[in-house]
């Protein structure tokens, strides 16, 4: 027993080793190939995002570049300043040129779910305003059809009251079970950059995704939902051989 549970904990650290590094190399490309000087550039939240902007900053240093960034969440604002870029926000830069941002699980159409740290809202909006809108992931976020990869189902920002409604609705509209998402200390639901609550939507099988989504947002106390389909214009997958895979 011991045998084996060294085995397997030597094994994860070693698959979470070559997935940061598969982040990082997705990360540095799209920096690399979609960053230019004079750009306003969406800035989105999770782990990878954070390799591009260590990325990012160094270009900036080095080519003595002239642009401003616009975050998705507390995170990615905290990033921006840590790094000493310039800050602003969509009431100065409702328009974008380019917007990286990372994901939770990629199909072959480009189908985003994301959501997984909880910043879906503002993470959409701000995609939504960017001419461009790339995606950066490791290969473990590669997927044939939305639910192979990402076990945690798809993330749906609520409005705190209408939490119970809105899970009864999804449920009974479209099978599986809505989840309120809880803090990992247990002592409270999480609590999104927005004041809201999260449902996590573990689906049965695959739907119209874009159906779904607008479905989804028309129930009353629904902000935004974790589906993000026709946004993601090129996605860069960190893999395992070290190579970049784009789609
Ligand atoms: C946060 C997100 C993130 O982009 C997504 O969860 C991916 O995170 P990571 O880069 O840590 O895997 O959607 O709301």
């Amino acid at each position: 027993g011991k045998h084996v549970r060294l085995i397997n904990s030597s094994r994860r650290l070693y698959c979470s080793r070559m997935a940061e590094e598969a982040k990082k190399l997705a990360a540095y490309a799209a920096v690399d190939n979609h960053i230019q000087n004079n750009q306003v550039i969406g800035v989105g939240s999770g782990s990878t995002i954070v390799y591009a902007v260590d990325r990012l900053a160094e270009k900036v240093r080095q080519e003595k570049l002239n642009i401003v960034c616009v975050p998705t969440s507390f995170q990615a604002r905290q990033l921006i300043l840590q790094h000493g870029l310039p800050l602003s926000d969509l009431d100065r830069h409702p328009e974008l040129d380019v917007a990286i941002d990372g994901a939770d699980e990629v199909d072959t159409a480009l189908t985003l779910i994301k959501g997984g740290g909880g910043c879906l809202t503002q993470e959409k909006i701000v995609a939504g305003c960017a001419k461009h809108f790339i995606v950066i992931a490791d290969y473990r976020k590669d997927s044939k059809a939305l639910g192979q990869q990402w076990k945690k189902g798809v993330p749906v920002e609520v409005i705190p009251m209408a939490y119970v409604p809105v899970s009864r609705a999804i449920a009974r509209c479209f099978g599986g079970e809505a989840v309120l998402r809880m803090a990992v200390s247990k002592a409270g639901p999480v609590v999104t950059d927005n004041s809201n609550f999260i449902l996590d939507w573990k689906f049965e099988h695959a739907q119209n995704w874009k159906e779904v989504n607008t479905a989804i947002k028309m129930i009353p106390g629904v902000v935004e939902t974790g589906l993000f389909v026709g946004m993601a214009e090129r996605v860069y997958f960190g893999m395992e051989d070290g190579s970049v895979k784009t789609r």
